[in-house]
C-alpha cells in the first residue's frame, strides 16, 4: 500500500483557506483518490475541545506558552488519531493549516521563536511534515474587507489580536516560506474563488504526478 500524500494551506486570517481546502479536496476526490479533509485546531475530538479552549479561551487567557503548548497539544492528538491512520491507509489529508500556523503566529508574532515550535512538534507529532505546504497569500487590505464582511465584531481570542499582531504572522509566513522553498509553494490568493483555485491546482500537480 502506497502511502497517501499530506498537504497543508496555510495564511493569515481571511485568506480564502478554507474554501479553497474544501475545493482542492473536492478536486483531488475527483481523480479517484480518498480524500480526508480536516482543520487544524481540531480535527479529532479531543483536539476540537483544546480548539474550543484556544479560542475562547477562560478567565484572563493564555500566556505565549500555554498557548503553544496547547495548541501542539491538540496537534498531537490530531496526527495520531487522524493524520498518520489516513497516510498510511494511502487516503490523502488536505489540512486547513497546521504546524506553520504555529510557526507563524505562536513562534513568530507570539515570540516563542521557531526553534521552542520545532521542538515541541518533535515531541507531539515526531516532526511530522506535510509533503507541501501552500502559502495563501492576499494584499491585507483584501483580508481587512473580507474579514469586516465575515466576522464583524464577531472574531476569536486570536483572530482578534491587533493588527501588529497579524502584520507579524504574515511576515513570519513569507519568512519560513523562503527558507524552505522545496516544502512550501506561495500561491497568490488575490482574484475570484475560481482563479485562486486554479492556481492551487497547478501548484499541488507536481504531488499528484509524483504519487502516481
Ligand atoms: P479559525 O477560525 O480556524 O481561523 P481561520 O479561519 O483564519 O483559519 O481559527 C484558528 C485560529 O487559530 C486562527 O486565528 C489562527 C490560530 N492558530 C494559531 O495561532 N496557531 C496554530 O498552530 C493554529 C493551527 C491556528
Amino acid at each position: 500500500m502506497t502511502r497517501g500524500r499530506f498537504i497543508a494551506l496555510e495564511g493569515g486570517e481571511g485568506t480564502g483557506k478554507s474554501t479553497q481546502a474544501r475545493l482542492l479536496a473536492q478536486a483531488l476526490e475527483q481523480q479517484g483518490l480518498e480524500v480526508v479533509l480536516t482543520r487544524e485546531p481540531g480535527g479529532t475530538p479531543g483536539a476540537e475541545a483544546i480548539r474550543q479552549l484556544l479560542l475562547a479561551p477562560p478567565g484572563e487567557g493564555w500566556g505565549a506558552r500555554a498557548e503553544a503548548l496547547l495548541f501542539a497539544a491538540a496537534r498531537s492528538d490530531h496526527v495520531e488519531k487522524l493524520i498518520r491512520p489516513a497516510l498510511e491507509r494511502g487516503a490523502w489529508v488536505v489540512c486547513d493549516r497546521f504546524v506553520d500556523s504555529s510557526r507563524a503566529y505562536q513562534g513568530g508574532a507570539g515570540g516563542i521563536g521557531d526553534d521552542a515550535v520545532r521542538a515541541l512538534h518533535q515531541v507531539g507529532s515526531d516532526g511530522l511534515r506535510p509533503d507541501l505546504t501552500v502559502l495563501v497569500d492576499v494584499a491585507p487590505d483584501t483580508v481587512a474587507q473580507r474579514l469586516a464582511a465575515r466576522d464583524g465584531d464577531a472574531s476569536d481570542a486570536i483572530g482578534g489580536r491587533s493588527t501588529e499582531y497579524h502584520a507579524a504572522v504574515a511576515e513570519a509566513f513569507r519568512k519560513i516560506a523562503g527558507v524552505e522553498p522545496d516544502a512550501f509553494v506561495i500561491v497568490d490568493g488575490n482574484g475570484s474563488i475560481e482563479q485562486v483555485h486554479e492556481r492551487i491546482l497547478r501548484a499541488v500537480e507536481p504531488v499528484v504526478e509524483g504519487a502516481t
